[in-house]
């Protein structure tokens, strides 16, 4: 009697750790998700990633860290030279700061700048 409820127990345990486990991974891998063949552009993809998720900070009179994404010239700079794809995959120091993207945004970003950066 005790045996059994206990099994059901070990097992609704054991259930919830494996889902939490793959979800996890599923959050965190961008190399698993099927390539993206077309080009990436500012226009088309990156300029509303900034807007949904950076320019909160990263924008107006004194933006955080004295960078300002919310035009293409920063943007690029910041990717190219600057630490907005290291910071953007820093899951323990990343941004935004309230948690790493999903890994579809993140492939974005990874596209655009292996094509080159380009506007539009
Ligand atoms: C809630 C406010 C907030 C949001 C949203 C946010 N940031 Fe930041 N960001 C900061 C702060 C504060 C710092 C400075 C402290 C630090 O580096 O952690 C910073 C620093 C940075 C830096 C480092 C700057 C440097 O000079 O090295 C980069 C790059 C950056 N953010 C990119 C982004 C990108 C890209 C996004 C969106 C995907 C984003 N941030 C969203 C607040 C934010």
């Amino acid at each position: 009697m005790h045996y059994r409820r206990f099994s059901i127990f070990f097992v609704g345990i054991a259930s919830l750790v494996t889902s939490c486990t793959t979800a996890f991974i599923d959050e965190g891998t961008v190399g698993e998700l099927p390539p993206i063949t077309r080009i990436v552009t500012y226009e088309a993809d990156i300029r509303s990633v900034m807007t949904n998720n950076c320019i909160t900070c990263h924008a107006g009179p004194a933006p955080n860290a004295d960078l300002d994404l919310s035009n293409y010239q920063n943007v690029r700079f910041s990717a190219e030279s600057g630490g907005l794809i290291s910071r953007m995959n820093n899951a323990a120091s990343p941004m935004p700061p309230s948690g790493i993207l999903p890994p579809a945004v993140r492939q974005l970003i990874d596209k655009w700048a292996a094509d080159g950066f380009p506007e539009n």
